[in-house]
């Protein structure tokens, strides 16, 4: 049997792509008690839609049995999108029985609290994605140490939002209180949602991410309903940090124009917002966008997201300590980290990431030609550099150039980056 599998986990890795092979290998890891390895295969299936219906719900019913809700939700979604019936309410009430039983188990649930936040699972309203309902009971062990670099906007981010939810007293004294949300912004790759989470680490709390697929529907009032769903389970869950992802898709700016369902969808969030601030219960908000200059600016308002905080590319210490974290267990001389960080300007963390793996595939070349497994060293590395692109420049290009027309002094901490590190010659 495990021959087998070891088989198939080879011929997968020849051709990842290959649906037929990862199914098969899928439920032979099913049938040879491997479950977790089983549901990641169908996890990817799913997401490539290489699943049909019937399939869909039986793996729906297989995730249920091993505590994975995420995935089950998923699969019922995808079912019943290409119109399969047969065992979908059957699911559907497992699902919605387990995600209670979550719920009942997790931090005080007020018994005040508006309505059952599941209601919409039992009455068969699933929305896209998946809910992280197994992620929020965890605290964050994200910690601002993980963050690497970026010193001086950790020390913003700890005054901002760390103290006043940490030291409320201390606040209260000098008539300040804390509440309203921090959106952080930047080019993609650079640490928003590493240091979202971080945020959660340092204030000891739960982290709860706000995925635009958990909240978009193309149903007629579903994505309004998902959004209001979502932030009743976080105030069911709190304290904890609630984590917009994407803000500028959830409330785009020309929305507000179009009086149509978009439209809607940033009054509920706003309404939620609104919401946050007179609440009891203990919620922080942090939002992240790439394109912030598109997010409504109705979300700027006090209570809102008032602060917006620029993550930059990562500076020369950020790319060491994310180089000899991606180094870190893996064969390689760690001294190449410095050698790396030292040239790799406007690198983002996900570029770095894609750097080393190229590198790595040097060496296992290296060691299967020549049997000799060195560690991954400066040249591999650097070598590998010259490969990948920054792709924090064309972010920059466009932050350029829409400043060049933006009279306001909101974006001012871009333009300071853009003046100490200038992009003009390398474009
Ligand atoms: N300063 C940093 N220190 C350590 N790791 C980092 C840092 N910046 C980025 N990374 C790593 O780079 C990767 C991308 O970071 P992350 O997902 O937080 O970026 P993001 O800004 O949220 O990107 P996106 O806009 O695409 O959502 C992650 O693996 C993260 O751990
Ligand atoms: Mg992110």
């Amino acid at each position: 049997m495990s021959d087998r599998i070891d088989g198939l986990r080879d011929a997968l890795e020849a051709s990842p792509g290959n649906t037929t092979i990862r199914l098969i290998l899928a439920e032979a890891l099913r049938d040879g008690g491997e479950a977790a390895e089983a549901i990641s295969h169908y996890e990817i299936l799913l997401a490539a839609g290489g699943l049909t219906p019937v399939d869909a719900v039986a793996v729906a019913h297989f995730s249920l049995d091993h505590g994975r809700l995420d995935v089950a939700r998923g699969c019922l979604e995808s079912a019943r999108e290409r119109g399969e019936i047969d065992g979908i309410t059957e699911a559907d009430a497992r699902l919605a029985a387990a995600m209670a039983a979550i719920t009942r188990t997790g931090p005080a649930v007020e018994s005040d609290a508006p309505g059952d936040p599941f209601d919409h699972l039992a009455a068969g309203q699933l929305g896209p994605g998946s809910v992280p309902a197994a992620e929020l009971l965890r605290e964050e062990s994200v910690r601002f140490a993980d963050v690497g670099g970026l010193e001086d906007l950790k020390k913003v981010l700890h005054r901002l939002i760390v103290m006043p939810y940490v030291r409320p007293d201390l606040y209260a004294k000098y008539g300040r209180r804390a509440g309203g949300g921090v959106m952080l912004y930047g080019p993609p790759g650079c640490g928003k949602t590493l240091i979202a989470r971080a945020i959660a680490g340092e204030c000891g709390l739960p982290f709860f991410p706000i995925r635009i697929e958990d909240v978009v529907s193309e149903y007629f009032g579903a994505s309004e309903r998902n959004l209001a769903d979502i932030f009743e389970q976080a105030r069911a869950n709190a304290p904890c940090v609630v984590f917009i992802d994407e803000m500028d898709a959830i409330a785009y700016k020309r929305h507000r124009a179009g009086g149509d369902s978009a439209r809607r969808l940033t009054n509920v969030l706003l309404q939620q917002l609104d919401g946050v601030g007179s609440d009891t219960t203990d919620m922080l908000v942090v939002g992240a966008s790439n394109a912030p200059w598109d997010v409504d600016s109705a979300l700027s308002r006090p209570g809102r997201f008032e602060r917006r905080v620029f993550v930059p590319p990562p500076d020369d210490d950020a790319r060491r300590a994310i180089v000899e974290t991606l180094l870190h267990g893996i064969h390689a001389d760690a001294s190449g980290a410095t050698a790396l960080a030292a040239r790799t300007d406007f690198y983002s963390g996900a570029d770095l990431r894609a750097v080393v793996d190229r590198a790595a595939e040097y060496a296992i070349e290296h060691a299967l030609d020549t049997g000799d497994d060195q560690p991954i060293g400066t040249s591999e590395l650097l070598g590998a550099a010259a490969e990948v692109r920054p792709t924090t420049l064309d972010w920059l290009r466009r932050a350029r150039d829409f400043l060049e027309f933006a009279d306001s002094d909101e974006w001012d901490d871009v333009r300071t980056f853009l003046k100490k590190r200038p992009i003009r010659k390398r474009l």
